[in-house]
């Protein structure tokens, strides 16, 4: 099942898609979607600031720690319904977390999934791959990605996307990952989430930049965009080896409408943006969308298919 995007371009889960007024302005924007920040089933005030630092330094990125702050399925499942009256998909990320109830987290999936598809979301993002948990990310283990994958496409019959961790150097765990996903019917991988694991420090104060996990946090921004393109070309390359009709969504250092490019290029046929949405506020994918336009007609193309996976070999 495919979910249809246009333009291809929407915001990342995360920045600025928490609260209603902050969906609807990506609703009023040209964002081709609506992608919620990922609600768990308990809500979450998140870790302990400072925890987000916007602009390393030479702005090569952000680094957060946020601890997934959310408002809780049950208040996003009362959102769904006006936001939809907008006309465009409304994408609901939804995470596991600690919480006091003690649910294992393939239940929490199976419940947020079913109250949110009854609310009426035209798609789910599975976030796999949340940085800043005590415990390793469901993304590293594919048996943990298999049990969720099975418990949550038996209970819906909404297209489920999934957003994944960078696998960069470890590719056997990539390939164990990309051949679970073949079992199931998944519209769409999402890749990358933040590239976990990184530390930056403040030379004014010498602190690291975040507070919580020992100052070690997710990565977004310009600094991941190889990461995130390699990624892209990899999944993009294994599903059309296996026949598989996955589709691949671009995440990481999309700054530019020539960044978006480079995504669309490597495989992914929806491009979505996190660090720069941070910065700029809702206007940039108007800004995105206007530059890749004229960049395909500049170089001879007359949609954004002709340059899906058409990057050359050197
Ligand atoms: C958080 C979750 C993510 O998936 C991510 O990439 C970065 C931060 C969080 O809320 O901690």
């Amino acid at each position: 099942m495919k979910v249809t995007v246009y333009p291809p371009i929407t915001n990342a889960s995360g920045p600025h898609s928490v609260t209603y007024e902050e969906l609807e302005r990506i609703a009023r924007s040209a964002a081709g979607a609506i992608v919620t920040k990922s609600m768990t089933h308990c809500p979450r005030q998140g870790n302990p600031e400072p925890r987000l630092r916007s602009h390393l330094d030479n702005e090569i990125g952000s680094l957060n720690s946020m601890g997934l702050p959310n408002l809780g399925y049950q208040e996003y499942a009362k959102f769904i319904p006006k936001l939809k009256d907008f006309g465009k998909p409304v994408i609901a990320s939804i995470a596991s977390a600690p919480c006091a109830h003690k649910l294992p987290p393939v239940e929490q999936y199976r419940e947020i999934a079913l109250a949110i598809e009854k609310a009426g979301a035209d798609a789910l993002e599975l976030n796999l791959s949340c940085p800043n948990l005590e415990d390793v990310p469901i993304s590293m283990d594919p048996q943990s990605v298999r049990a969720v994958l099975h418990a949550v496409t038996r209970a819906v019959k909404i297209p489920i996307g999934v957003k994944l961790s960078p696998y960069n150097n470890v590719p056997k765990l990539f390939e164990e990952i990309a051949r679970t996903l073949l079992d199931f019917e998944i519209a769409y991988v999402a890749t990358i989430n933040s590239e976990p694991l990184t530390l930056d420090i403040d030379l004014q104060t010498r602190t690291k930049v975040v507070r919580p996990n020992e100052g070690f946090g997710g990565l977004g921004g310009p600094a991941v965009l190889p990461i995130a393109l390699a990624e892209v070309h990899r999944f993009y390359k294994f599903f059309q080896k296996h026949k598989a009709r996955i589709a691949v969504w671009g995440v990481g250092g999309i700054t530019k409408p020539e960044d978006a490019i480079k995504h669309f290029l490597a495989g992914a046929s929806v491009v979505q943006i996190g660090t720069l949405f941070l910065w700029e506020g809702p206007h940039v994918f108007e800004k995105l969308w206007t530059g890749i336009q004229r960049w395909l007609t500049e170089n001879g193309f007359s949609s954004i298919e002709e340059i899906i996976g058409q990057v050359r070999e050197a």
